[in-house]
């Protein structure tokens, strides 16, 4: 065998991988991923048993700590969450710094990371217990952070979470109610996003996660990772595709509702315009999550009294989309966030929040990454190049240029 140790420092071989289509840079523990067969599991739980039968904190938990909580353990985890859950009244006066214009990605992400200035402890984690500690700060804040940029959209008050309440009846509580209003979320759309966060809760080494983990890995801290990764979720290539494809479907909507024009402009490689919702790096079969969301969505739409028309022209395109050579040879089938906007849609969370709760979602998946990658000790992340710039010039005088 190698002694790896006796290679530090030497130069070998590099590989070159734009994007990283090929190349692990890590081993992980937490969930199963095989893109061929459309198959996503956490912790060994299939997607489809746990959106059934788990709810999101349960989830939250099995992912980040390994196991399913015991009634006990469940307990003591909500209880230190709730425990934990104010957010300084300064942060106040951070947020109401933004203009009530500024996108709420942009803002969630500010304020993960000004979180820091007010739990300084939160930094050093050498311990499991401190660990334990800035993870429970954050799974407590971070959604009431999430709901005051939607309340510093619609210049409302900002509230602490409702302690008497459950995690997503307290976070729709503190998006939407109104002042002095008896507020109490729809069963309908609690059960709903309960299943959506789950969907989204982790999905391995994409682009916000690896983010987090390389952030992570300069030992920065678990706030400043996570805030990271939300800037990388905030792209319409990544989570920012909710928004984009309600954006999409409204075009097609206004336009007079003809998808093949649409397709059309997809499959035109002189035009930039991609389905948004369609395709993805590692599905080439099916997203196992877009097939329980589409389901959801017909329900959620029905439960509601909802009668969307951006549900049949989402389902024309991809009805058209998957009879199409131009995608059926590509493997582009629509992804998790091609029905989810439909669904947050008529909770009537406004589209430009749809990102972040994606990213309340995905957060636990984002802790559990970065938790994995600390205790394992992997070293800093530090990818190489290969060069192809100038070889050797002599310095030109401003003059002589
Ligand atoms: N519409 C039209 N063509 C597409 C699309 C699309 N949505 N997605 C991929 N293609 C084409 C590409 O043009 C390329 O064609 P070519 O082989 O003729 O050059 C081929 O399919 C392969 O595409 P890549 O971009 O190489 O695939 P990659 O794995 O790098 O990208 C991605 C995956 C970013 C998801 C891409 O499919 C995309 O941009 N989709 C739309 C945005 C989206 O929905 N993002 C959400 C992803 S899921 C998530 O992050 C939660």
């Amino acid at each position: 065998a190698i002694d790896i140790k006796s290679l530090r420092g030497q130069s070998g071989v590099i590989t070159l991988d734009p994007g990283y289509k090929n190349t692990g840079s890590c081993e992980s523990a937490i969930t199963f991923l095989d893109g061929e067969k459309g198959v996503l599991r956490y912790r060994g739980y299939s997607i489809e048993e746990l959106a059934e039968k788990a709810d999101f904190l349960e989830v939250v938990f099995l992912l980040i700590f390994g196991e399913l909580p015991n009634k006990e353990q469940l307990d003591k985890f909500k209880a230190d969450i709730i425990e934990q859950s104010e957010v300084n009244d300064d942060m106040k006066t951070v947020i109401n710094g933004f203009p009530s214009s500024a996108h709420p990605m942009g803002m969630l992400s500010s304020l993960t990371s000004a979180l820091i200035a007010f739990n300084p402890k939160s930094v050093n984690v050498d311990s499991e217990e401190d660990m334990y500690k800035a993870i429970v700060k954050l799974l407590a804040k971070f959604p009431t952070l999430a709901a005051w940029t939607l309340r510093r959209r619609n210049d409302l008050p900002l509230e602490n979470r409702d302690k008497d309440l459950g995690f997503i009846e307290s976070l729709l509580k503190m998006m939407f109610a109104k002042p002095g209003e008896d507020y109490v979320a729809d069963k309908t759309v609690v059960d709903a996003l309960d299943k959506l966060l789950i969907l989204h809760a982790d999905h391995e080494q994409n682009c916000s996660t690896s983010t987090v983990r390389i952030v992570g890995s300069s030992h920065a801290g678990l706030f400043a990772s996570i805030s990271a990764g939300v800037s990388a979720l905030w792209g319409p290539l990544h989570g920012g595709a909710n928004q984009a494809v309600i954006e999409m479907l409204e075009e097609i909507k206004n336009d007079g509702g003809d998808t093949s024009k649409f397709i059309a402009k997809a499959k035109d490689k002189e035009d930039p315009f991609r389905l948004m919702g369609f395709g993805h790096r590692v599905y080439k079969n099916f997203d196992p999550r877009a097939k329980i969301i589409k389901k959801a969505a017909d329900e959620v739409l029905a439960a509601l009294g909802v009668d969307d028309p951006i549900l049949e022209i989402a389902k024309g395109l991809e009805k058209a989309a998957l009879e199409d050579e131009y995608f059926v040879e590509r493997k582009l089938y629509p992804n998790v966030d091609f029905y989810s906007g439909i669904i947050y849609r008529a909770m009537g969370i406004p589209t430009e929040m749809f990102t972040v709760m994606f990213a309340v979602g995905r957060l636990p998946g984002w802790i559990a990454q970065w938790r994995e990658m600390r205790l394992g000790k992997e070293p800093i992340g530090r990818p190489r190049q290969v060069y192809i710039g100038e070889t050797l010039r002599s310095f030109k005088e401003l003059d002589n240029r």
